[in-house]
């Protein structure tokens, strides 16, 4: 399977986005930040994946505008958090994040997480925003199958993008069947499970046979399930090995070990504890 970094997936309304991006969370110290983003356009990176809640999206516009890139070169996703759900709110967070990115328009949009109430009130705002020609594409993240159905149940557009954590130690692969089963593409959050998955010996193994890095494997499993990557890193050398994983491939039987390192183990908060909670 020939893949590379310039790679897109086409989205359900056949706007195209990069298959693998930059992730952006916790990523506040405005050195490192600048450092990091120059390494990660250097090594072919143009999505860049932030959050109102991560606090950065004033330093992203700030690299945007003197970064020289045209706007069309590059793809960014920003999250409505949680405490601006609500249709009102959710129109009021996207000027903001808008504005601290210093743009015209978002490429995508995403709803950071699933809420018992708002709950259509939040998605009438992201189509809202989307018919309006403010964003691109809208999406979902930390949404389970139930929490889509009802989504869906009442919605005008299916949402193009799922974020959701996925690694091998928390593959999600029953979510990645359902989304694909629905037409929306899978964007694995967490993609190396924090760093918690690298010392896997399944994946050191299968590293040290191709001569690529436990990271560098996970990544590329990812990207033969067709699942869509942001891999953060703020450390230089790292930031280029993630994104060189384009000129080997696993074989089905390692995918297939990888596959079996489920464990089912995630590091974030489960959905459905933020649903009832917030
Ligand atoms: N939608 C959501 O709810 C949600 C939640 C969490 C994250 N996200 C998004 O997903 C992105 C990625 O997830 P994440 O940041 O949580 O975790 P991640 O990408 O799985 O892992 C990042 C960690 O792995 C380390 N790392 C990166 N590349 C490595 C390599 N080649 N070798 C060894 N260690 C490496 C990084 O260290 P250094 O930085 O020190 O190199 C960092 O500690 C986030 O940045 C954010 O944009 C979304």
């Amino acid at each position: 399977m020939a893949l590379s970094m310039q790679d897109t997936l086409t989205l359900n309304n056949g706007v195209k986005m990069p298959c693998e991006g930059f992730g952006l969370f916790s990523m506040t110290d405005e050195d490192i930040f600048i450092s990091s983003l120059e390494a990660a356009v250097d090594a072919g990176y143009r999505l860049f994946d932030t959050a109102a809640q991560y606090g950065n999206e004033h330093l992203l516009g700030d690299f945007l505008k003197d970064s020289g890139l045209e706007r069309s070169e590059y793809f960014i996703t920003s999250k409505v958090q949680n405490r601006d759900q609500g249709y009102e709110k959710t129109l009021k967070a996207f000027d903001t994040s808008l504005k601290a990115l210093q743009l015209d328009y978002l490429d995508l949009y995403l709803v950071h997480w699933p809420l018992k109430d708002p709950f259509f009130e939040t998605w009438k705002a992201m189509e809202h925003l989307y018919s309006e020609g403010f964003v691109r594409a809208i999406g979902v993240s930390n949404f389970e199958s139930h929490h889509l159905d009802r989504l869906l149940s009442r919605a005008n557009f299916v949402p193009a993008v799922e974020q959701l954590e996925t690694h091998p130690h928390f593959s999600n692969h029953v979510m990645r069947d359902y989304l694909k089963s629905l037409g929306m593409v899978h964007q694995a959050w967490g993609p190396l499970g924090r760093g918690a998955d690298l010392d896997d010996p399944v994946i050191c193994d299968i590293a040290e046979k191709h001569g690529k890095s436990p990271a560098q494997i996970i990544l590329r499993w990812h990207r033969q399930h067709g699942v869509a990557i942001i891999p953060k890193s703020q450390t230089l050398s790292r930031i280029r090995d993630n994104a060189d994983i384009y000129d080997f491939m696993l074989t089905p039987v390692e995918m297939k070990k990888i596959d079996l390192q489920n464990k089912g183990e995630r590091f974030g908060q489960a959905p459905d504890a933020v649903y009832v909670k917030d």
